[in-house]
């Protein structure tokens, strides 16, 4: 019985929950963490409650976080060895940096930055002390190319994979691999976002896609591929990098 299991976060978003079927097929453990919805994950881990524990947090509550998952752990006795981080926090206000609410802003980069600094530091204490362990970031290639209305998103994103290349030069003596992952547009079920989000993810996307030499969007197997190798037993010497997964276009 395998003893390894991967830890996901965002389980119930589009990558988050292709990533869980994707991994659950392959035959690993996993923990999924999830925020407020779980519809496209529920069947997975009602069906599969040995090989699946569902966390249920707030990325930004770092002490329910480290409790609930020492508690998951401690009753499964299972030895964390990849993350996923997926979670993310959007920007739904569409609106530019002189027209934000400071309040808001701060809202998406708590998310997104201590979110991941708290599933980082939460995940390494079991990492190290197994001196076993690889880490997938996610980013974006707005991290490079910025995103008209969409400053906190843009910053925090372009952190996350300063995180990612820091932590890397940190945790490599602790054999702790870690890894940005920063796709383009991918073509995903939107229909969780409001009208006008949607609206504004549909026009940002047909301006995009016109600057795409490969002409669409990255489909979840298109980043599944490069994620799966990145945290495999093949990969021990790739870390501290930020991959851009966008079709060509720089
Ligand atoms: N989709 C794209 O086109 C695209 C392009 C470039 C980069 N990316 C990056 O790829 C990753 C996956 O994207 P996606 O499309 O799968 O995103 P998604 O469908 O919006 O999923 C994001 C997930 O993060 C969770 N979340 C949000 N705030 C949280 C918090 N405070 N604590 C815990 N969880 C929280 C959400 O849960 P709730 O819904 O329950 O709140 C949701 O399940 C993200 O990091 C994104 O930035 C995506």
């Amino acid at each position: 019985m395998k003893k390894n299991a991967i830890i996901i976060t965002g389980a119930n978003g589009n990558v988050g929950s292709y990533f869980s079927k994707k991994y659950y097929e392959l035959g690993d453990n996993l923990i999924l963490i999830i925020h407020k919805n779980d519809h496209r994950i529920k069947k997975l881990v009602k069906d599969h409650s040995d090989r699946i524990k569902l966390l249920q947090v707030d990325l930004t509550d770092y002490s329910m976080l480290s409790a609930k998952l020492e508690k998951i752990i401690s009753e499964t006795d299972w030895k964390p060895d990849r993350l996923i981080h997926t979670a993310t926090a959007r920007s739904h206000t569409i609106k530019s940096l002189a027209d934000s609410d400071p309040e808001i802003w701060k809202g998406t980069i708590n998310a997104n930055l201590f979110g991941t600094f708290n599933i980082l530091k939460t995940t390494l204490k079991y990492f190290k002390e197994n001196k076993n362990g690889k880490i997938v970031l996610f980013g974006s290639n707005v991290s490079r190319i910025g995103l008209p209305k969409g400053t906190a998103y843009a910053a925090s994103k372009a952190g996350i994979a300063n995180i990612g290349r820091t932590l890397a030069a940190e945790e490599a003596t602790n054999n702790i691999i870690v890894n940005t992952v920063s796709p383009g547009p991918i073509k995903t079920d939107d229909s969780q976002f409001s009208e006008s989000y949607r609206k504004f993810r549909q026009e940002y996307y047909k301006e995009k896609l016109r600057d795409i030499p490969l002409k669409r969007c990255a489909s979840f197997q298109d980043i599944f591929g490069l994620c799966e190798f990145l945290l495999s037993k093949d990969n021990s010497y790739i870390t501290g990098e930020e991959f851009f997964i966008t079709g060509g276009k720089i």
